[in-house]
């Protein structure tokens, strides 16, 4: 809910329009949700490397970096999570309306609020990824040790232990790092994205 009372929406002169024209493709935020240490954050990174050499515009929004800056007043309370993406998601609108394809790897365990940042974005602008991975793979994994900690109590309402993961109901892309390669899951997105006509 706005706060601001008296404020005027003033329009630029370069639309998002010229700018999709200039960089040759359209905008869009592929939104990668998924368990912590099912492969968000490693699948965006490669993805990324590999649109850059495609000539594409991106930009990275990470759950990890962002909450050293921007969201670094939020916890893991179901409010905070969806005050983090309710944030992140204008962040991307705007990266969206600058021409860019925005990676976001996030979490995001609850369906409403991505759809909520579905809602405030252009049709067809965002791409639901879904990186799936049970929490057995995740646990087994564990790059950064925190599933340890939420076993032994030292962390409390870790996602997939004792906070819930809602997992997506439609979403654009399912990538499965159970069985699926860092290279494979890649190409899928390149694939989506080109078969889709986002890459000029
Ligand atoms: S989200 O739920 O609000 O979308 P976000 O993606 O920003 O989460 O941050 C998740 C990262 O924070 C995890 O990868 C992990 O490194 C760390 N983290 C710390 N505490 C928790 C917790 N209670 N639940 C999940 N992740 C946590």
């Amino acid at each position: 809910m706005s706060k601001s009372t008296n404020i005027v929406w003033h329009d630029s002169k370069v639309t998002k329009q010229d700018r999709q024209e200039m960089n040759n493709h359209r905008s869009a935020v592929l939104w990668f949700t998924g368990l912590s240490g099912s492969g968000k954050s490693t699948i965006s990174v490669e993805l990324e490397k590999k649109l850059y050499e495609l000539g594409v515009r991106t930009y990275r929004l990470d759950g990890d970096n962002v909450r050293h800056g921007l969201n670094n007043n939020l916890g893991f309370s179901p409010e905070d999570r969806t005050e983090n993406i309710r944030r992140v998601g204008e962040v991307a609108k705007l990266m969206a309306d600058a021409g860019l394809i925005t990676l976001t790897a996030f979490i995001s365990p609850y369906q409403q609020d991505r759809n909520n940042v579905r809602q405030i974005l252009a049709e067809d602008e965002f791409i639901e990824v879904y990186v799936k991975a049970s929490v057995e793979t995740c646990e087994q994994r564990d790059p950064k040790g925190l599933y340890k900690k939420a076993r032994a109590g030292e962390i409390k309402g870790f996602t997939g232990i004792d906070a819930p993961y809602e997992e997506p109901t439609n979403p654009e892309i399912v990538i499965e790092t159970d069985h699926q390669s860092l290279e494979d899951s890649v190409q899928t997105i390149i694939d989506y994205l080109k078969d889709h006509s986002y890459l000029g």
